[in-house]
């Protein structure tokens, strides 16, 4: 099916190791969208706070909102992020940082910062976007809504082998089991825009297929969906 020329806004929710950013990255390349992963602004959060050995306060986080620069780009591998003009592409996918962005990410300053950030990166042009509260915060009326699920198993296999492809194996697949367990719990019951299914989204359980699969799924619904609002 040859695509048309609307640009709409694609928002790709789920919880971690679902596979929204890997699909993403690969169905905005497919639309010629732009692709913004939003879970890397607040990893990027995480990494400065990190960095600075301090307190996990609203004060010390307040502070380094305020500070820091964080900026995304396009690159052949989907998104580049900076941090204060570093590429910190890498770095934010640390397992130490999987394990501070969640509490991180339930902070209502940070979140209002970099809620505003996306949506000025967003508006306007054909992009998708994925997180935790895309289609229910920060574009409740995007166009299309996706919420990707897979169970527990097949997102802990997969994170356990994205840790062994760079070369991370002082993790065991419980202990990264409990990790997303725990953040899981963190993100869906957090006060502000907790992770939840909007109600118009479709979902999407990835448990038993495979990334291209997935990926050819999305760009169907996604074409279905541009062809609609010519
Ligand atoms: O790749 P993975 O699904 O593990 O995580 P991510 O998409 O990079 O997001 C990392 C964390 O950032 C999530 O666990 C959430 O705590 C937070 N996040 C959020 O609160 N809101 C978003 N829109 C995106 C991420």
């Amino acid at each position: 099916m040859e695509q048309k020329n609307k640009k709409i806004i694609i928002a790709i929710d789920g919880p971690a190791g679902s596979g929204k950013t890997s699909s993403a990255k690969l169905l905005a390349e497919k639309l010629n969208y732009i692709y913004i992963d939003t879970g890397a602004m607040y990893r990027a959060v995480t990494l400065a706070w990190l960095r600075t050995k301090s307190e996990l306060t609203d004060e010390v986080l307040q502070s380094i909102m305020r500070n820091i620069k964080i900026e995304l780009m396009p690159s052949e591998n989907g998104q580049i992020t900076m941090l204060d003009g570093v590429d910190v592409s890498d770095e934010i996918r640390s397992s130490e940082v999987n394990s501070f962005v969640s509490p991180i990410s339930a902070n209502e300053f940070v979140r209002n910062n970099l809620v505003a950030m996306q949506r000025t990166l967003g508006s306007g042009r054909g992009c998708v976007m994925d997180g935790r509260d895309i289609g229910t915060t920060v574009f409740p009326d995007a166009e299309l809504k996706m919420f990707l699920i897979a169970s527990i198993d097949a997102r802990a296999k997969r994170r356990l082998l994205e840790y062994e492809n760079k070369g991370i194996t002082n993790l065991s697949l419980d202990d990264i089991l409990q990790q997303i367990v725990d953040r899981d719990q963190i993100d869906s019951n957090r006060a502000i825009s907790p992770l939840r299914k909007a109600e118009d989204a479709i979902e999407i359980d990835t448990s038993n297929i495979t990334l291209s699969e997935q990926v050819e799924l999305m760009y169907e619904i996604a074409l279905k969906t541009i062809n609609r609002n010519e």
